[in-house]
């Protein structure tokens, strides 16, 4: 017997294409290695696409380094290993003739996967150097690495360069001058507005750019010792955050330039991706390719299959074909807070029938928000005054249940009405809750 299938519902059905093109570097799937020590050496590069990584970016190389030991801190969270990561590695320690050697090799072997060469170095003879040997070695890429803000800033790398546009514009220059293969700047998250330093980089010619590198930080104090974590005999130093706990700072900085209408340039999303989840959301914000590098620390490669699962199914779901599908979906709705509708309300309901009774929404609306979750008599479940609720959403947050409380929107009779509009007598806004 066959099975008649509606035709839309076999699109629907179809794999999807997760190739990825970002600025010319073109992945099987959207999920490469960041910069770190997953993708330090070929062997572990190699075991990775196996995995199924689409690309790796390698272990900055430059004027190879000496370490110190130890290097790096995790911030631990009720129960939860390593929420957040701190490390004050630098870049490869390797030499330089054994990386490009197993580079080359690794392209012969996965000639269809994205090899990107992270480079940071000062001169412009030295970069010009290791761009060709990065060429020669059949690198699909390059990525200049502004980023580190531990270290090589010091001496005059790293952040030291993401944070000056003229000088990320001057060595983004270069690169792109002694370049035959596409050019993306790591950009660092250590400044205050993002968007200079990424038209910094297109100024320069950059076909892309890679954010976020790691955010200055101090992860702990050893209070037996006294001593910043992690500790190097009774010294310590700074070192760069990243893991689960940036993403909100990662997703905000790609917003920042996905949303330009002056930047519109390809850009790789990195920070704090976990699972595909994170990996999407960069995806729809406007990400075209995304990198991790925490997370494999913690997990291993192995939770690419995850990822590719569970991106595959998200778009077959929604009936997107190709990445290019849902690449910026979500740009349009990233709006200054003049242009928020005012007038638009909502109040918390809770399901009665999957209320385990904790009162956690009790307690932090009478001590965190507007006093307006109450005990009730005869039944465990509180009750929501909607005349107070001012709709900020903190009892779902701390809520145990899923969809236990819901949003609610409310009709108030109120035609949307934005601050912008306001300031100019073209709104007529809602009384406010909660004032009295
Ligand atoms: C131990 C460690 C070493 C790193 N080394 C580099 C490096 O050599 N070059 C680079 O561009 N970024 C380096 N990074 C930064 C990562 O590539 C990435 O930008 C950052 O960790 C944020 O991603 P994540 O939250 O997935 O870890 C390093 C990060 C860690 C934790
Ligand atoms: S949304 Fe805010 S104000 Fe309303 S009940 Fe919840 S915590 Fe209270
Ligand atoms: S936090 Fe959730 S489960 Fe707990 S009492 Fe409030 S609504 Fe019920």
């Amino acid at each position: 017997m066959t099975i008649h299938i509606e035709p839309e519902l076999k699109a629907k059905l179809k794999a999807p294409d997760l190739t990825s093109n970002t600025g010319g570097i073109i992945s099987p799937n959207p999920f490469w290695l960041a910069s770190a020590p997953p993708a330090n050496s070929g062997d572990q590069v190699k075991r990775a696409f196996d995995h199924g990584w689409g690309g790796a970016v390698w272990k900055t190389l430059g004027t190879p380094i000496q370490n110190v030991s130890s290097r790096f801190g995790g911030l631990h969270y009720r129960g939860t290993r390593a929420i957040g990561f701190n490390n004050i590695e630098l870049i490869t320690d390797r030499p330089l003739e054994t990386n490009f050697r197993e580079i080359a090799d690794v392209k012969k072997q996965y000639p269809k996967h994205a090899v990107i060469v992270s480079l940071m170095v000062e001169t412009e003879d030295e970069w010009r150097d290791l761009i060709a040997r990065s060429i020669d070695s059949g690198a699909d890429g390059l990525e200049l690495n502004f980023g580190c803000p531990h270290g090589m800033c010091e001496r005059g790398m790293g952040s030291a360069v993401g944070q000056e546009p003229a000088l990320n514009e001057r060595i983004t220059g270069w690169a792109v001058k002694y370049s035959t293969i596409p050019v993306l700047v790591k950009l660092t998250p250590n400044v205050d507005d993002i968007l200079p330093h990424g038209l910094a980089a297109k100024r320069g010619g950059a076909h892309g750019v890679s954010l976020i590198n790691t955010i200055k930080s101090i992860i702990g104090i050893d209070l037996d010792r006294m001593v910043l974590e992690p500790r190097m005999g009774s010294l310590s130093s700074n070192g760069g955050y990243c893991g689960a706990a940036v993403k909100p700072i990662a997703l905000h900085m790609l917003g920042c330039l996905s949303s330009s209408p002056d930047f519109r340039l390809p850009i790789s999303g990195i920070g704090g991706i976990t699972n595909w989840r994170d990996a999407t959301e960069f995806l729809a914000l406007g990400a075209n390719s995304v990198q991790v590098c925490t997370e494999v620390m913690l997990r291993g490669y192995r939770i690419v299959e995850d990822m590719i699962d569970g991106l595959s199914r998200f778009m077959v779901e929604k009936g997107y074909s190709k990445l290019d599908d849902l690449v910026g979906r979500a740009v349009p709705s990233y709006s200054d807070w003049g242009d928020l509708d005012l007038n638009y309300e909502t109040v918390a309901k809770i399901d009665a029938d999957k209320c385990i009774g904790c009162h956690l929404c009790v307690v932090a609306c009478h001590d965190g928000a507007h006093q307006c979750i109450h005990p009730q008599n005869g039944t465990f479940v509180p009750r929501v005054d909607e005349s107070e609720c001012v709709g900020c959403n903190l009892c779902q947050i701390v809520c145990p249940v899923p969809d236990c409380i819901t949003m609610t929107p409310v009709d108030n009779g109120f035609a949307p009405g934005t601050w912008n509009q306001h300031l100019v007598g073209r709104a007529n806004l809602r009384p406010k809750k909660g004032v009295h």
